[in-house]
């Protein structure tokens, strides 16, 4: 009985897709501002002083392995972020997050990373990365298993969060995420804490999309459950030199973890930190 019942309320399929943008996702805001190109293999979206402009996807998902290539708005894009991310819907939503804060030319952009769980989020990390995200397109990954969430800069593991649930940690399990991702104008905090505003001379504002791929379990209205290959994404985890990756990085190019901000928790830090 417990097992007919995990089949049907889960319908899931595992699926591998290499993205069609016309396939995969749906344009939802912006009034013209985001583009689907060249045959569905690339997105833009853009910003102007009227506008932002964001897409959706179609599936929902609970696990996988999802890949996107995303090249940042060149020049002075400071003010602009460029959000990129999982969500399911409602108040005890679970969220995984990158956001790409702009900058002066010149001055790097921000990573910014956070996950919610059951609606609360105040998890952020935030990075530098090691090279110019607007010259060139590069992967942004998230993995998504239930025993992690690994954030993923080109291949290199940036951010492991754990499921801690037997510390009565939540973890995102249950609900399907959609991926979002939109270009808005957050000149009030986003650029050295909203002291650089955005330069609307500069306009429009355009971040670019391509190579999107999803190893994942996608949420469908057949019977089938999701059976991913027992190797791969659904048992990965952290291996010692890609732990030692992720050192590299948090040493060399965080900037911020509230992990470290023992002044913002002043009841103490949260759980998760103390056991890492
Ligand atoms: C922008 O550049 C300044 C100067 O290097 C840096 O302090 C800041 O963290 C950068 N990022 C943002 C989003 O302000």
């Amino acid at each position: 009985m417990a097992m007919r019942f995990f089949l049907l309320a889960c319908s899931l399929v595992a699926v591998a897709s290499a993205g069609n943008f016309y396939q995969d996702f749906d344009i939802t805001w912006g009034d013209g501002r985001a583009k689907i190109l060249n045959n569905g293999h690339l997105l833009t979206l853009s910003l102007d002083k009227a506008s932002g402009s964001g897409f959706q996807s179609k599936n929902e998902y609970l696990f996988g392995k999802i890949d996107m290539q995303i090249k940042l708005v060149p020049g002075n894009s400071a003010g602009t972020v460029t959000a990129y991310y999982l969500s399911s819907q409602g108040p005890t939503h679970d969220e995984i997050d990158f956001e790409f804060l702009g900058n002066l030319s010149g001055d790097p952009y921000t990573l910014h990373t956070n996950v919610f769980t059951q609606g609360k989020g105040n998890r952020e990390m935030q990075f530098k990365l090691w090279f110019d995200p607007t010259k060139d397109f590069h992967t942004y990954s998230i993995l998504w298993n239930p025993r992690h969430i690994i954030f993923m800069v080109d291949g290199t593991p940036i951010r492991d969060f754990k499921n801690l649930e037997s510390r009565g940690i939540a973890f995102p399990k249950n609900q399907p995420m959609r991926i979002y991702s939109s270009l808005w104008n957050a000149e009030d905090w986003a650029t050295r804490g909203g002291l650089i505003k955005t330069d609307w001379t500069k306009a429009p504002f355009v971040a670019s999309y391509r190579n999107f791929n999803a190893n994942a379990c996608i949420k469908a209205s057949g019977r089938s459950s999701c059976t991913p290959a027992k190797s791969g994404w659904w048992n990965q985890e952290l291996d010692s030199a890609s732990h030692a990756r992720m050192r590299w990085a948090q040493k060399n190019y965080m900037i911020y973890n509230y992990c470290n901000d023992v002044n913002r928790f002043p009841q103490g830090l949260p759980p998760e930190c103390s056991i890492a």
